[in-house]
């Protein structure tokens, strides 16, 4: 089945379910413009965060990796009323793309954008007292992904929901060889949970393979408490 199929697929099945969305296409074309990569969840994808945010009732989500800010507004519409969403960017640039992104979308009042390190700011929000959050968005650099999801799960209550994207890689996964840094994080992080689960289970969790305009990966969905 080629990569072409899947795009069809995708773009098919995004023309009859989600259709034209003008924040979300600013958002993709402002990003492309601004010279950001095209490496933002697809609108298929977006869609599921949504729902999964929807169906889990958040009204508090964290997100590592904002880019221009299309996963964001997908997840901040999808907030319960006065919900609240953080959003972490590395890149300057591309959080002032997101911004903009943001208030086009009429979200500014519920996204909070910081700009830095990951790993730096759960540590901040840690000790600033923030969370516990009812879903966790992990979408940053994947070499970082096991220690944000510790750190996630610090932000974390029983029932909280830690979804993390790109965890296959093209099935690169399991390739024993790898040296690329993002697919050495995320075998770390598979054998994290793989060690969570024999000890006990601080969270249930599952792989989910995904083919389409993004490409063969997946998602990985962890729910904190077992
Ligand atoms: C895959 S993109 C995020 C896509 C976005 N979630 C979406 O779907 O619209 C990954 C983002 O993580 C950012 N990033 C990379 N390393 C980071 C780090 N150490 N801390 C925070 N963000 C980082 C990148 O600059 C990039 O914008």
């Amino acid at each position: 089945m080629s990569r072409e199929r899947w795009n069809a697929v995708d773009a098919y099945t995004a023309e009859l379910l989600i259709g034209a969305d003008e924040a979300l296409d600013h958002a993709v074309r402002s990003s492309a413009e601004a010279g950001l990569p095209p490496i933002a969840v697809s609108p298929n994808q977006g869609k599921l965060l949504y729902l999964l945010a929807r169906m889990h009732g958040a009204s508090s989500v964290l997100e590592l990796g904002t880019l221009g800010g299309y996963s964001t507004i997908w997840l901040a519409r999808a907030l319960a009323h006065s919900g609240r969403l953080v959003t972490v960017e590395l890149d300057p640039a591309y959080a002032e793309v997101a911004a903009a992104n943001i208030q086009r979308a009429g979200l500014s009042s519920v996204v909070e954008q910081r700009v830095g390190p990951a790993l730096d700011e759960l540590l901040r929000l840690q000790a600033g007292g923030a969370g516990p959050f009812d879903m966790t968005f992990i979408d940053a650099d994947k070499k970082g992904t096991p220690e944000y999801f510790e750190a996630a799960l610090e932000l974390s209550r029983p029932g909280s929901l830690i979804i993390t994207d790109n965890v296959v890689r093209d099935g690169a996964l399991i390739d024993p060889d790898t040296q690329d840094p993002g697919v050495l994080g995320m075998r770390r992080f598979q054998e994290l949970l793989g060690a969570d689960r024999r000890a006990g289970g601080r969270v249930s969790a599952t792989t989910i393979q995904t083919v389409g305009s993004k490409g063969y990966d997946g998602f990985t969905l962890a729910l904190v408490g077992g």
